[in-house]
């Protein structure tokens, strides 16, 4: 079957709401001894107003992949992010989020929306790309440093009553 990536407009926001739900939680719901947590992050982070504030944003491009018919997966680039490891002058921008269903891994989704994000970068200003991952999740770490990422340093984030530990990758332009 085919992969295809487009750009997102503002019309593909109940797409993206409900695969930002989904992924997140065949990804990391088994972290969470509270599903309320989860539930309550979902609510603020995917709800289709905030998906739709997010594709309105100047500096923010979505994409969405297709698998045959199927909308499989998501990548949220951030044109001009800083991180605390890099300086203003190295014009960083963040690969925000990249999911794909659990179904349609491992299927080079992910490189075609990678793939999509840095013909985008070509057009920006960007010296660096950079991206905060759990530390315990493999295959994406996997995936990153097969695409030329290394670590820049690390950092702790909490959902809910759930502390997690992430390390923070990037590579030069
Ligand atoms: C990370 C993710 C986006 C990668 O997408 P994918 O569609 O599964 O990966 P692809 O099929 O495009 O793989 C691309 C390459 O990465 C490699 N790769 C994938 N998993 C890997 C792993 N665990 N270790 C090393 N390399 C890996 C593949 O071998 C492939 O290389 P190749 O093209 O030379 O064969 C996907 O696995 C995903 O959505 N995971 C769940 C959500 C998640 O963790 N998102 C990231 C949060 S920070």
């Amino acid at each position: 079957m085919k992969v295809t990536v487009t750009r997102a407009t503002k019309d593909d926001a109940v797409i993206i709401a409900l695969l930002g739900r989904v992924t997140f939680d065949e990804t990391f719901g088994h972290l969470f001894s509270d599903r309320q947590d989860l539930t309550d992050y979902f609510d603020r982070t995917f709800s289709v107003k905030k998906i739709q504030q997010g594709l309105e944003k100047q500096d923010n491009v979505f994409w969405l992949a297709y698998y045959g018919n199927l909308p499989v997966g998501y990548l949220k680039l951030k044109i001009s992010s800083p991180n605390p490891f890099l300086g203003s002058n190295e014009h960083p921008a963040q690969l925000q989020k990249i999911y794909v269903l659990k179904d349609f891994l491992s299927k080079k989704v992910g490189r075609h929306l990678m793939d999509a994000m840095y013909e985008e970068l070509k057009r920006t200003a960007s010296g660096h790309l950079w991206l905060s991952v759990l530390n315990t999740n493999e295959r994406a770490i996997g995936f990153y440093k097969k695409g030329g990422f290394s670590v820049l340093g690390e950092h702790t984030f909490s959902i809910g009553k759930e502390n997690f530990d992430f390390i923070y990758l990037g590579k030069k332009l």
